[in-house]
């Protein structure tokens, strides 16, 4: 993958699989990540980091799940610089068609003493041991300097230098805890480029993360200083703040090509979509303001703003909805339109669904109809989205009776099947939510604690679907569920059950996304 920095080509590495689902609640199953490595690849996207195969059995299954998937893309795992990761990394990527191996060690005086406990000599023989083991599997070997932003730019030249030597083909240079100004990460590219001897046969890589909201603009100004390769995430997902968000690079470069001549890839009419993949499968909803792929992104809502959209719409858009896969809101069809009509509707917002599974969309587009007046392509996609997160779950809701209102207790009664088991219960709470959340656990008995529980309207109106999204967290691990239906309290039940068989699977994983970085 190494490219001369004078290329215009910008390699782009997501790392959603990997660092976004470090993000507390994030977690995915193996199915989650095959499912977007291919909505990934489809896209355009040059390396996908899937994960850290020596976290756990299921991390190293599911890493290279997503290599049997792709097509294009370079399969890459991350791993500490220890034989044993690297090893095992290597098992991971090993039938897939491309693959690589990312390995890393902390490098700033803060790491190496509070966290490795290593002497800086120490970690310099770490990097040639562990990039020289790295080639033994694959010629594609990144390395990275953990907190590199934070380290003496003498030691991290050296550090650097040794990588390459020992046969490092991209070298990533992260701002680990977004501490970084555009020009200061600049020049460490520039000094690293220019002074580094054979840095003029590698790749330099940033990867930035937003504590300071400054984590594209870091990512851009890298590229200024002879970066080719960005690392970053759909919806800014990842550690705390999350990461570079890949939409708004990607169309930042685009937009401003006259700026910054230098290009990528990614078809970026795949970029709604493959948002709204990642916000489903992690059970974070995008903000609604969020750049690029927010709901509101392209609404116009000033009398001002509208009339000058009207006359011309570059008075105010800098980019089309539509270049970035965000059709104009149509309204669809109603109680008459026929099974054909929805089976075409599906196939243009991009899904593909068996025989059953369409049946039963059908069936649920149905009932929508009879419950709201308009149905927009939102709805259908909350709707298809909402069957496919739920289909062939452990526990499934079946029925639900809430009584709520002023006159309290408000209490629940839930039928649900648990491992196919009909369960029944009822349960009083402080409001209806509580309620029925209280009737859930006493039929599908567990130790999560609630984190979060949140409501967006999918549509505008009073009969607009509710997405509601739950987090729930036990041992250390937080998972998130989320369901749509045109009532409130159902949506609540059922996103409240896909986050507790989420955390099932997530736990049969026995995955350690906390071991990495
Ligand atoms: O932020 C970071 O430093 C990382 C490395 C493991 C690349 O995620
Ligand atoms: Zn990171």
């Amino acid at each position: 993958m190494s490219a001369p920095r004078t290329a215009s080509k910008v390699v782009v590495f997501d790392t959603t699989m990997r660092d976004g689902e470090q993000s507390p609640g994030a977690a995915m199953t193996l199915e989650n990540k095959v499912e977007l490595g291919r909505a990934l690849d489809q896209m355009g996207v040059d390396v996908i980091e899937a994960g850290f195969p020596n976290a756990s059995n299921g991390d190293f299954e599911a890493v290279r799940a997503v290599g049997a998937v792709l097509e294009n893309a370079v399969l890459c795992g991350l791993s500490r610089a220890q034989p044993k990761d690297i090893e095992r990394c290597a098992e991971a990527i090993k039938a897939a068609k491309r693959g690589r191996i990312h390995t890393f060690i902390s490098t700033s005086p803060i790491h190496m003493k509070h966290k490795l406990n290593m002497e800086s000599h120490q970690v310099l023989d770490a990097v040639t041991a562990s990039v020289t083991l790295a080639r033994k599997f694959t010629a594609d070997v990144e390395w990275s300097a953990e907190d590199a932003t934070r380290t003496e730019r003498d030691f991290l030249r050296r550090c650097v230098e040794a990588a390459i030597r020992a046969g490092a083909t991209t070298i990533n240079i992260p701002d680990t805890v977004g501490y970084s100004y555009p020009d200061e990460y600049r020049a460490i590219f520039e000094d690293l480029i220019g002074n580094v001897p054979g840095a003029d046969g590698v790749t330099f890589s940033s990867h930035c993360h937003n504590d300071l909201g400054l984590a594209v603009a870091n990512s851009l100004a890298a590229v200024q200083g002879g970066a080719r390769q960005i690392e970053c995430a759909l919806n800014g997902l990842g550690e705390r703040a999350g990461n570079a968000a890949l939409e708004e690079i990607v169309m930042a470069l685009k937009v401003r090509g006259e700026s910054l001549p230098y290009q990528t890839d990614i078809d970026p009419s795949h970029l709604m979509r493959v948002s709204q993949i990642v916000a489903r499968i992690t059970g974070f909803p995008v903000q609604y303001n969020k750049a690029i792929v927010g709901k509101n992104a392209f609404s116009h809502e000033s009398g001002i703003h509208q009339d000058g959209m009207l006359k011309h719409a570059q008075t105010y858009e800098i980019m089309r909805p539509e270049d970035v896969g965000q059709g104009a809101t149509s309204l669809v069809m109603g109680k008459l339109s026929g099974r054909h009509a929805f089976k075409n509707k599906l196939e243009e917002l991009g899904y593909a669904l068996s025989d059953n599974a369409l049946a039963d969309a059908f069936h649920r587009f149905k009932d929508l109809c009879d419950r709201k007046r308009n149905v927009f392509d939102e709805d259908i996609i909350a709707l298809v989205d909402d069957q496919i997160a739920h289909a062939d779950q452990a526990i499934q809701v079946i029925r639900l009776r809430v009584v709520a209102g002023t006159e309290g207790p408000q209490s629940a009664e839930i039928d649900l099947t648990v491992d196919g088991e009909p369960v029944w219960r009822t349960a009083r709470g402080n409001g209806p939510v509580d309620a029925i959340f209280n009737a859930i656990k006493a039929a599908a008995p567990h130790e999560a604690q609630l984190e979060l529980y949140q409501v967006q309207a999918v549509t505008e109106g009073t009969d607009a679907q509710a997405n509601v999204s739950v987090r729930l967290s036990a041992n250390g691990r937080s998972v998130s569920g989320r369901a749509a239906d045109a009532d409130t309290l159902v949506a609540s039940a059922r996103a409240y059950v896909a986050a507790l068989n989420r955390l099932k699977a997530v736990q049969a994983r026995g995955r350690g996304a906390d071991a990495a970085a």
